[in-house]
């Protein structure tokens, strides 16, 4: 099995990200704090430009925060997170299965030992048949796949999505947000997820942490409380998932409509 590792635990204190200096500086974080637990799947939700990024981007390594800080704890390993975006970042150049393969050739894993992880994260995501494809000949949702297959074959302590799922049209992300919480209950990886979706955040993750419109703040977090498996159509349909979605909504709905107002100016 490829994915052996529990999720590590995350401690976010005091977070800010300001970008710029002086008049035209942008606070896209402002001093968040957030615990998440081994093995959660939390989602992030807030308007556009409330620097969900921004946080996902600072967690993965790829940006820095100015103020605060991140502590990911885990049980005697090293940890390596995983990052996909709505763009699979697949090489077009490279089959499917050189994709999955890449994160491992870079850090030096051996052939013998990459082999059967790379056989185990095609099979997870279903893909096996297609390993010999090169991205162009995929459909969206089949890339999508690749993009979690290649992030799964470094058994992450923590799988961080972009809104991995916004460009699929809606069959295909139904389809992929059930094999996304599948996954995650076979594996209990610890998973942050940004979308815009409030639905998407009701149907996948334990808790939903809403944010403000910039500066980026925590608003309000808010348990999901309905049990694991999951089946994400019956769920929508439920009436207690519709007054959920409506809580979360009116929370959100002042940000969106501030986000939006600061954008007309
Ligand atoms: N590299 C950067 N330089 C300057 N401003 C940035 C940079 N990255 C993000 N921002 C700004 O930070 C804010 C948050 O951006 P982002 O995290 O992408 O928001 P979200 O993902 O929630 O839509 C936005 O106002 C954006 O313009
Ligand atoms: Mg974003």
């Amino acid at each position: 099995m490829v994915a052996q590792r529990r999720g590590a635990a995350i401690e976010i204190a005091g977070l800010c990200r300001q970008y710029g200096t002086g008049p035209g500086a942008v606070v896209a974080l402002d001093n968040v704090d957030l615990r998440v637990a081994p093995g959660e799947f939390v989602c992030l939700v807030g308007p556009s430009g409330c620097g969900k990024s921004t946080l996902l981007r600072i967690l993965a390594g790829l940006d820095h925060q100015t103020g605060g800080s991140i502590k990911i704890h885990s049980e005697g390993w090293a940890v390596e997170n995983a990052m996909v975006f709505q763009e699979s970042g697949l090489f077009p150049w490279m089959d499917v299965e050189t994709n999955v393969r890449f994160g491992l050739d870079t850090r030096g894993v051996p052939r013998a030992e990459a082999d059967p992880r790379v056989d185990d994260a095609l099979k997870l995501v279903g893909l096996t048949k297609f390993r010999h494809h090169y991205p162009h000949q995929l459909s969206g949702g089949m890339r999508q796949r690749s993009a979690i297959a290649r992030a799964f074959v470094t058994d992450p302590g923590v799988l961080l999505m972009d809104e991995p799922f916004a460009a699929l049209d809606a069959q295909n992300r139904v389809i992929l947000q059930t094999e996304l919480v599948r996954l995650w209950e076979q594996t209990g990886k610890t998973v942050i997820y940004v979308t815009h979706s409030i639905e998407e955040a009701l149907l996948m993750g334990d808790r939903t942490v809403i944010m403000t419109a910039q500066p980026g703040r925590i608003k309000r977090i808010i348990d999901v409380p309905f049990p694991h498996p999951r089946d994400l159509m019956q769920l929508s349909a439920s009436p207690e998932f519709g007054r959920l979605k409506l809580d979360i909504w009116r929370v959100l709905e002042d940000e969106v409509m501030r986000a939006r107002a600061e954008m007309e100016q």
